[in-house]
């Protein structure tokens, strides 16, 4: 063993630690709110070399949700810690609950309501067992010790912002509170090999800090997030230590729970796209093909120069596919508003989805309809030039189920399918053949 020491630097704020001083926290923001600490003589330990063949592996248990254990990457990890994000109301408290039908022994930490009102409504979603106990509790050291004792097998955790520790730094629900409570859990998790699920609020704006700032703590990250239509809400894998990221699952939101919805299930009436201004684009979320409507209205602007203003996607993206119309089809689109919306679920964010942007867009300024049960996948390039996407066969797949008759593809994809099938490999000559 060796033995060193050394300094570090802690805001007061949100807990952040840095091995030199500054003048401000990177992590939060506040000013002058580092504060020196001495971490004594650190022992140094020794390590070894471990043959890959001789390491352990990894323990999993099923949620009993096939859809969130795909997502998860087959089951929870034994003493993995996720944290659950999403706006209040988006039902994190109900999606806990139907992890609690999962039949392992159970401990569902309420910091934030009654034990009434959790009994309700799991006797509500049929979550009511033998294996299922409750903890009314704020305080973490109180809920720790009773944990250590408990022998769970899943705890889940309503919420990490409800939660408080006595002589820790800032005040209840603070962003350094939440750090260290979260840790305290972190290690409970790990010491006793048991998967902890945390939930976290945030709003759309991202205004509560919290939940963010644990997410390089945490081993897995899932966002919550209702759609803009209906009932359906969408559980995205933001990070995840042990699967893939980018993976989504879908579930309905019904008077007797949550209900996961089966693979290839769409957020939209597909039928209903095509007309003026409108296609259909099948985005790549995970593994999951999602079809999203993109809806352009072009129009006259009352302002010198006109506005673009986009729902579900980044305006640059406007900006880009209206200059690429201006330059190589002339249309004169300085001079009107545009406005993009995005139905469907999920905001476009595979440049893919440039195509059927720049279509619905010059659909909407010729006054010309695009056919209906069409789709458009590809990418635009700076030069005007169409390039083909990935993942052409599982999209083209998922465009049959859905009952489109047609797809427009950049470039010159070698694929088969029993769908009509067009290929552009520039903006003059798309816009020539499907305007004609
Ligand atoms: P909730 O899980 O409390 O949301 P969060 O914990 O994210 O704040 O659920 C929010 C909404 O879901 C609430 O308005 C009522 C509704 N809901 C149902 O429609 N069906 C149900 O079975 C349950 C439990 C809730
Ligand atoms: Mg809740």
């Amino acid at each position: 063993m060796h033995a060193q020491s050394r300094k570090v630097y802690i805001c007061s704020n949100c807990g952040e630690s840095y091995l030199k001083w500054q003048g401000q926290c990177r992590s939060c923001g506040s000013w002058n709110s580092l504060q020196e600490k001495s971490v004594g003589r650190v022992a140094v330990p020794s390590v070894e070399l471990t043959r890959a063949t001789q390491a352990g592996q990894l323990r999993r248990i099923s949620t009993k949700i096939p859809e969130l254990d795909r997502l998860l990457g087959s089951g929870l990890v034994a003493g993995s810690v996720i944290l659950l994000g999403g706006e209040p109301g988006v039902g994190k408290s109900t999606l806990l609950l139907e992890l609690a039908k999962c039949g392992h022994k159970t401990v569902y930490v309420s910091a934030e309501e009654s034990l009434e009102q959790v009994r309700d409504r799991c006797e509500r979603i049929g979550a009511i067992g033998e294996h299922l106990f409750f903890i009314q509790e704020n305080h973490v050291g109180s809920i720790i010790s009773l944990l250590e004792k408990a022998r769970a097998e899943l705890v889940l955790l309503d919420s990490i912002q409800a939660v408080w520790q006595e002589g820790g730094r800032g005040f209840s629900g603070s962003l350094a509170q939440i750090r260290e409570c979260a840790q305290l859990f972190i290690e409970f998790a790990k010491k006793k090999a048991t998967p902890v699920i945390m939930t976290g609020h945030i709003t759309k704006d991202g205004q509560i800090a919290g939940p963010k700032l644990l997410e390089h703590a945490v081993d897995v990250v899932l966002y919550f997030e209702s759609t803009l239509t209906g009932q359906e809400r969408i559980l995205r894998a933001v990070k995840n230590r042990f699967g893939h990221t980018g993976e989504i699952a879908l579930f309905e939101m019904t008077s007797s729970g949550l209900k996961a919805l089966p693979e290839g299930h769409y957020l939209i009436q597909v039928e209903q796209t095509g007309g003026i201004g409108s296609i259909l684009f099948p985005q790549r979320e995970g593994q999951h093909i999602l079809p999203l409507e993109v809806q352009v209205l072009v129009a006259p602007s009352g302002f010198t120069s006109g506005r673009r203003i986009g729902e579900a996607i980044d305006v640059a993206r406007i900006h880009l596919i209206a200059a690429i119309l201006e330059k190589y089809a002339k249309y004169r689109l300085s001079q009107c508003d545009i406005f993009v919306r995005i139905r469907g679920g999920a905001p476009l964010s595979e440049p893919a989805g440039d195509l059927a942007l720049l279509l619905a867009m010059a659909s909407s300024y010729l006054e010309k309809p695009l056919p209906r049960k069409v789709a458009a996948v590809g990418e635009i390039s700076l030069t005007g030039e169409i390039r083909s996407a990935s993942y052409v066969q599982e999209r083209l797949k998922s465009l049959v189920r859905l009952g489109m008759e047609r797809v427009f593809w950049g470039g010159t994809p070698n694929v088969w399918g029993d769908i009509q099938q067009s290929f552009f490999v520039h903006v003059n000559q798309l816009l020539e053949e499907v305007f004609a």
